[in-house]
């Protein structure tokens, strides 16, 4: 069982984690999930959690001992990995997504205004593993909805959570043969929608051309939407075939040694 502490002034941020794929998860038993509302920590009559920072400029700062008794309290003798989402942490993957699922522990400290009083971080980074992590490169109010990003992109990846067990072995980041190309255009029942019509191989039961056919597309939208990504593939993962699509899409893949 995968324990998740989350401590937060808004632990009402986390009611979906009762619902749907975590929620299941946690009625089977696979993940416990322990939601903490910081200003339980905080003495003062206003609860308060933050301050003014120093060397001036905008914003307001949370305190250190509010953290400091928290952490200390939801940690106990254990030793989690703690999780701090900010916009200026390493970025989040689902290479660390599936390093964090095999952590039996973790807890995630949620800041909100400019952030956490730093010296929580150096404190607790003596004792436990410590990651500031962010969820992409735009700014949120808080980090609570980062939190639920992670969750759920870690909690898909534990054992017995996905109805199939190869569900999360294609997806577009997981190791492979396919890793970094996008998934392509998928299709269901009817075989013509308002005039549309799905694609003609997916009704062949050809299962080589198939196969053809989603890398292509899989080829086509990397290139479309993520230039960067398709720069990175690795030359030697590409067949003629592969080749020759890229050269009808104008795309040239950087030379072979500015690749990686
Ligand atoms: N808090 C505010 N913005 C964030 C981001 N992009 N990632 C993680 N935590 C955040």
């Amino acid at each position: 069982m995968t324990r998740l502490d989350i401590i937060s002034i808004f632990p009402e941020y986390f009611a979906p984690l009762d619902v749907s794929l975590i929620g299941k998860a946690r009625e089977r038993g696979i993940l416990d999930v322990r939601t903490h509302q910081l200003r339980d920590w905080a003495h003062d009559v206003h609860k308060t959690v933050d301050d003014t920072p120093y060397g001036g400029g905008p914003g307001m700062v949370m305190k250190p001992e509010v953290w400091g008794e928290a952490l200390d309290d939801v940690i106990g003798d254990g030793a989690p990995r703690m999780i701090v989402p900010t916009p200026s942490g390493r970025p989040f993957t689902q290479e660390l997504a599936q390093e964090l699922a095999a952590e039996p522990w973790l807890l995630f400290a949620c800041g909100r205004y400019e952030g956490i009083d730093s010296r929580v971080m150096a404190e607790y980074g003596t004792r436990l593993r410590v990651d500031e992590v962010s969820i992409g490169d735009y700014v949120l109010a808080g980090g609570e909805v980062a939190v639920l990003v992670m969750v759920e992109a870690i909690g898909r990846l534990l054992p017995g959570v996905l109805g199939n067990a190869h569900s999360a072995v294609d997806d577009s980041f997981a190791p492979g043969a396919m890793r970094n190309l996008l998934e392509g255009p998928v299709y269901t029942k009817p075989p013509v929608w308002r005039g549309h019509e799905v694609p003609a191989v997916l009704l062949s039961g050809h299962h080589g051309k198939v196969a053809r056919w989603r890398r292509d597309e899989a080829l086509r939208r990397t290139v479309a939407n993520r230039p960067e990504l398709a720069a990175a593939i690795d030359p030697a993962t590409l067949d003629k075939h592969d080749r020759r699509l890229l050269d009808e899409l104008s795309f040239r893949l950087p030379p072979e040694d500015v690749a990686h």
